[in-house]
């Protein structure tokens, strides 16, 4: 399925309720052990306070693939070539999609988003920076394949997703991810892409458990959002921020643990959590060289560069889509 431009992305019931935010809550809440999306996590007020965490001395993804992106601006451009419609998966950040364009000479630049607001404030801010590129903002679910621009139809592509967000999707949603911009992207294009790597625990639960607690608050900020929301009365207080290394899946884990045995209820339903029980709300996955190979092919993507941060903590990895073809 693809995408429509001018299609309504959020659904909203006579009372101005997200239902898709609802459905996902009881159905998260109604189920063992208790898990939200983490999508939910950035409404306006988790959005900034994920800008926030990007500025902790502990959490370092963000200024790691900074780092690259300043530093290997030649290679990109040896790689990459003149002429790439840029088509970037997120609505952009200021900092380092600048760096990306400065580095190329793209041919023109489409960010795509869910959110409309966050996508025409981010192609203003980028357009007014580089005048003369054309900026194609789409409105667009890239979960799904997203039909481009006419305007790039015939140009080749380099798909752009920093800031390990692929490592917040499970396996089986991160290669349904990557199998879709393959396929929005089509065969030949590139794709510069983010993935945040293992390494000591405590160096990577300080980095989701920060001690001025901006993380925290940013996990809780989910249950405050159900309050206000979905008409919810749970007792915020009760509520204790936790993150875990869980081994297996080598990912970092948000919990929101209950301090003690609670009742509450959300959009008129009853739930109840015991002490010590949690809401699971985010996954950050980290990778190898060998795990980010494993998840490109999988999805129809081959590595082509991979470039590490001075203190190797955070991976840029560039992967092109090759046409399928058999193997061995
Ligand atoms: C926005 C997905 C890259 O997983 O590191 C930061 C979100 N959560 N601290 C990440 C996040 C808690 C972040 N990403």
């Amino acid at each position: 399925m693809t995408s429509k431009p001018g299609l309504k992305l959020v659904d909203r019931d006579e009372s101005g309720v997200d239902t898709a935010f609802r459905e996902d809550v009881i159905e998260g809440l109604s189920q063992q052990p208790k898990a939200i999306p983490a999508r939910w996590l950035y409404d306006d007020a988790g959005s900034q306070l994920f800008e926030d965490i990007t500025k902790v001395p502990e959490y370092y993804p963000t200024r790691a693939e900074t780092e690259i992106l300043e530093r290997q601006g030649e290679s990109f451009a040896k790689l990459i070539g003149p002429g790439r419609a840029v088509v970037e998966f997120g609505s952009g950040s200021s900092i380092k999609t600048p760096l990306l364009l400065r580095a190329i000479e793209p041919a023109a630049y489409v960010p795509l988003d869910i959110s409309g607001d966050f996508l025409r404030a981010a192609a203003a801010d980028l357009a007014a920076k580089f005048p003369g590129l054309p900026v194609l903002p789409v409105e667009a679910d890239f979960m799904r394949k997203v039909a481009l621009p006419e305007e790039v139809a015939d140009l080749p592509k380099l798909g752009f997703f920093p800031g390990s967000t692929i490592g917040n999707m499970v396996a089986r949603t991160a290669v349904d991810l990557l199998r879709s911009m393959r396929q929005t992207l089509g065969v030949g294009s590139q794709l510069l892409i983010g993935m945040d790597l293992i390494k000591d625990e405590t160096v990577l639960l300080a980095a989701y458990d920060d001690a001025a607690g901006v993380t925290a608050e940013f996990n809780l900020n989910l249950a405050r959002r159900i309050n206000r929301e979905l008409g919810g009365d749970i007792d915020i207080d009760a509520l204790r921020h936790q993150a875990r290394w869980n081994d297996d899946f080598a990912r970092v884990e948000m919990h929101l643990v209950a301090q003690r045995d609670l009742e509450f209820s959300v959009a008129g339903q009853s739930f109840a959590l015991n002490k010590g029980e949690s809401i699971h709300t985010e996954n950050s996955h980290k990778f190898t060289r060998r795990t980010a190979h494993m998840l490109l092919a999988a999805s129809g993507w081959e590595m082509q560069a991979r470039w590490l941060d001075e203190a190797k903590r955070f991976s840029l990895i560039m992967a092109d889509a090759r046409p399928n073809r058999s193997a061995p």
